[in-house]
């Protein structure tokens, strides 16, 4: 089949520079979501209708398998389909989706795909309470329950037709040869002087051609959104479905309201994370994780059993088995833990290994780093990596004990089993089982006295 998206809209009320299919739900663009369940349906040509905002939507979609067609300026949602039409292919029906309706499910996609076929035009429809806004399903017969005439537009409805309760979604699928005639007929003598696309269905009544409809298994399927405040509303209820998705393969949310997933949260069995936290790209939690509070990850891989303590930010780490992590730890890009390190409070790593059974538990900094088995690196430990120009790696071998408030001074290398004592300023390597110290001499001074205060 062929997919056409509409996106061209500016969407006026979301009071931004950004074109509003560009707005992200859940980290991603609204459009992206859309384009995303668009191939799970395995279209053969896929065109997205852009406009509003200049390049910038195919300069931020752009993919192999996605046509781009310009609207300008924007006629009315059917003048924005007709400007797919040298893209369409005849022998596959058309189905139109819109780039600001983002959570639509490729379940309810094919269930009106396979009411459609190839021959009819299909409606994807729902039942409102409130109907104020959408286009109406007009049906034969006095209760409207018969076959379906025609749509009519809020604006252009009369007041009975006001309290009809079934709306068009905007999601239709139609045969493509039909499509093109019925688009190429189309007028804009209505109230808003637009080209509809809603018109089609008249048209396709005139021509004999069935027209059926489907509907959606939620309402929020075919929400979209207009303002900042849909968006939210639709992020909560994407947000929600996340959380109940994890619930239901065994997780343990503290609070299901009160976690966001920002891309794809894979958990292993017995995992637990408390309030708060944000899982951004693609992050794996091995069997029995335990997440605490406020937590921010990241692209990152957490092995089993490892325990997150509060408020530790990660970011394209690799964390080993049995870890313990925080409270108030970052690791930064390049990370990589191996079984049993224990990361402690105000404690950063970047890009660095450190082997298992290691710990630095309190205010250090582990950058361009290479550090062995059993280390211990004391309190205030800090490689110095940087010298304003270039980085320079550190590297501790193992059973290695750093004393408090030392500096490594990079590139060096401290031996295996070495000792550094407090307060150290490491400028040349230090060599394996001894003890090394750099200490200024302790002096007491014994003439000294405080100053006191001069009175004026
Ligand atoms: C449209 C439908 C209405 C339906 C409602 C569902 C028409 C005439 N009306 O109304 O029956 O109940 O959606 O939300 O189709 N767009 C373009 N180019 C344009 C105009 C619109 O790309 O020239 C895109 C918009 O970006 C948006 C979609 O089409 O993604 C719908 O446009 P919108 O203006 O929101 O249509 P409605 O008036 O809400
Ligand atoms: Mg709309």
């Amino acid at each position: 089949m062929n997919i056409v998206i509409l996106a061209a809209g500016m969407g006026k009320r979301m009071q931004s520079a950004l074109p509003k299919v560009l707005h992200p739900l859940a980290g991603k663009p609204l459009l992206a979501h859309v384009i995303e369940t668009a191939r799970q349906l395995s279209p053969t040509r896929l065109c997205v209708i852009y406009g509003h905002g200049g390049d910038q939507v195919p300069q931020a979609m752009q993919a192999n398998d996605l046509a781009f067609a310009k609207q300008e300026p924007q006629l009315g949602t059917g003048h924005a389909v007709a400007q797919a039409v040298p893209q369409l292919d005849d022998s596959v029906p058309t189905l139109i989706l819109y780039g600001d309706v983002p959570l639509t499910t490729a379940t309810s996609l094919q269930r009106l795909l396979d009411t459609a076929g190839a021959e009819k035009l299909g409606i994807l429809t729902v039942n409102l309470d409130d109907p104020t806004g959408y286009g109406r399903i007009v049906r034969a017969g006095d209760n409207h329950t018969g076959d379906i005439c025609r749509i009519v537009e809020q604006k252009d409805a009369s007041e009975t037709e006001k309290n009809i309760r079934e709306v068009n979604t905007g999601i239709m699928v139609a045969p493509t040869p039909a499509l093109k005639k019925w688009l190429s007929k189309l007028s804009n003598n209505n109230a808003q002087g637009e080209y509809y696309l809603t018109d089609i269905v008249a048209a396709a009544v005139a021509d004999g051609v069935p027209v059926v409809s489907a509907q959606p298994d939620h309402v929020w399927e075919t929400h979209g959104v207009n303002s900042k405040v849909q968006l939210a509303e639709l992020e909560r209820v994407h947000q929600r479905n996340l959380a109940h998705r994890l619930l239901e393969q065994g997780v343990t949310l503290a609070d299901p309201a009160r976690i966001d997933i920002r891309g794809t949260l894979t958990c292993g069995r017995d995992v637990s994370i408390d309030v708060g936290c944000v899982f951004e790209g693609d992050v794996v939690l091995a069997d029995g994780v335990r997440i605490d509070a406020y937590c921010v990850i990241s692209a990152s891989r957490i092995g089993a059993q490892a325990h997150v303590r509060p408020y530790s930010h990660f970011e394209n780490a690799d964390v080993g088995p049995e870890c313990i992590i925080g409270p108030f730890a970052r690791l930064r890009p390049g990370t990589v833990l191996a079984e049993d390190v224990h990361i402690g409070n105000f404690v950063e790593v970047k890009n660095s290994e450190i082997a298992a059974h290691s710990k630095a538990n309190h205010l250090t900094y582990v950058g361009d780093s290479t550090v062995g088995s059993r280390v211990n690196l004391g309190a205030g430990t800090i490689t110095c990596n940087y010298d304003g120009v270039n980085k320079s790696r550190t590297i501790i071998e193992d059973d290695v004990f750093v004393g408090s408030a030392t500096q490594l001074i990079a590139p060096i290398r401290v031996g295996k089993g070495a000792t550094l004592g407090a307060g150290t300023t490491l400028t040349k390597d230090a060599p394996a089982d001894k003890l090394t110290v750099s200490r200024a001499k302790q002096v007491t001074v014994d003439s000294w006295q405080r100053p006191v205060k001069q009175k004026k």
